[in-house]
Formats: structure tokens, sequence, C-alpha cells
């Protein structure tokens, strides 16, 4: 099966002036689209192996993959996560499940916000449910696809990548941050919360 680049659910100037139309362009059409393009390439690397029998680069090769598939599905995430409409609070379950987890909705606002600011190098924030302890974690994320807990499903992707900010905010990645709270959909990230309650993993 090969990956495509999904569209965006709207324009490329639909997020200004929170985010900017030429820098979601860049970050869609080249970016992601990068990922797409190497998790594709990754994959007939993959089955010319396996024709061959020769599993010599399967190192680089599975690492490739990892990063490649995690960015293509964190980069979809995010486009989803975010909307023209967004911003407020989460409500009703989800809103429960927040404060339960964190013990407010600002708490948890200022530990994903910190998370996505420090990221050492490339990475994300991530909210995600754990489906073992039946809660909700925050998760620093390097690059793509490291140190995230095995299981964990991410409902709420913050790229803090430079390819997401630099052109618009330079090195003010926590002015970038700050301001993407306003185009979070929650009624997005609430449908992923439901869907990913109903999971059993152990
Ligand atoms: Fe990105």
């Amino acid at each position: 099966m090969s990956y495509s680049l999904p569209d965006l659910p709207y324009d490329y100037g639909a997020l200004e002036p929170v985010y900017s139309g030429r820098v979601l362009e860049l970050h869609h059409g080249k970016h992601h689209a990068g990922y797409v393009a190497g998790l594709n390439r990754t994959q007939e690397r993959l089955a010319e192996a396996r024709e061959r029998g020769d599993f010599e680069a399967i190192v680089g090769l599975e690492k490739a993959l990892a990063f490649n598939l995690s960015g293509h599905i964190l980069h979809s995430l995010f486009w989803k996560n975010l909307s023209p409409d967004g911003g407020g609070k989460p409500d009703g379950e989800l809103a429960s499940a927040v404060e339960r987890s964190f013990g407010s909705f600002e708490r948890f606002r200022e530990q994903l916000t910190q998370a996505t600011v420090t990221v050492q190098g490339s990475g994300w924030g991530a909210l995600a449910w754990e489906p073992v302890g039946q809660q909700l974690v925050v998760e620093q994320i390097y690059d793509h696809h490291g140190n995230v807990g095995s299981g964990s499903v991410p409902l709420l992707a913050i790229d803090a990548w430079e390819h997401a900010y630099y052109l618009q905010h330079e090195n003010r990645r926590a002015d970038y941050v700050a301001a993407l709270w306003d185009l979070v959909d929650w009624n997005d990230v609430e449908a992923r919360f439901t869907r990913a309650r109903t999971f059993s993993l152990l």
C-alpha cells in the first residue's frame, strides 16, 4: 500500500493571522509531502530487501520507516487538530478527563506548552491517551517517534520543528505555541478521545 498526502480541511490562508498561510503552504506541501515520499520510498526498499533476501540495510530502513511513518501520522493529526473556529476549552467527557489527569485545564495547558517549547532540537508536544492506566498524558516527542510510551494514542499534537514556525516567529517558539492554542479544535480532540477509549491494549 502506498501513502498519499492528505488534503487540508481548510485553505492555506484560513488560519491567518495566527498561522501564516505561506508557512502552512510550505509545511504541508513540502515538509509533510517529504515524509510521505520518504515513507513510500522506504516501503519500496523494504519490499526489495525481502525479495532479494538481503537484510543488510534493515537497521537503517526500520529507522527510516519509524521516522517517516510517524512524521506522516503526526502531521495528518496536526492539520485536523487545528481549525479557523478553534480555541477555548474542551467540554464534556474530555474536560472531565483533563481535570482527572492534570488537576485543571490550566495546569494541563501549561504542561503541554512547556513540553512543546522545551523540546531539544526537533520534536512535538502531544496530549495522548494512555490505554493501560486509562488516563491522559502529555508526551514530549523527539523527532517524530522518540520518547513515546508504547501504545499511547496521540490526540492533540503540536509541531515544535523549526519548519513549523521559523518564517513567522523566527526563534520565538514560545510565541508560536502560545498563539496556537487559539486554533485548537476541541471537537476533533474529543472525537479522537472517544475513539481511543474503546481500545484495550492489555
Ligand atoms: Fe512539521
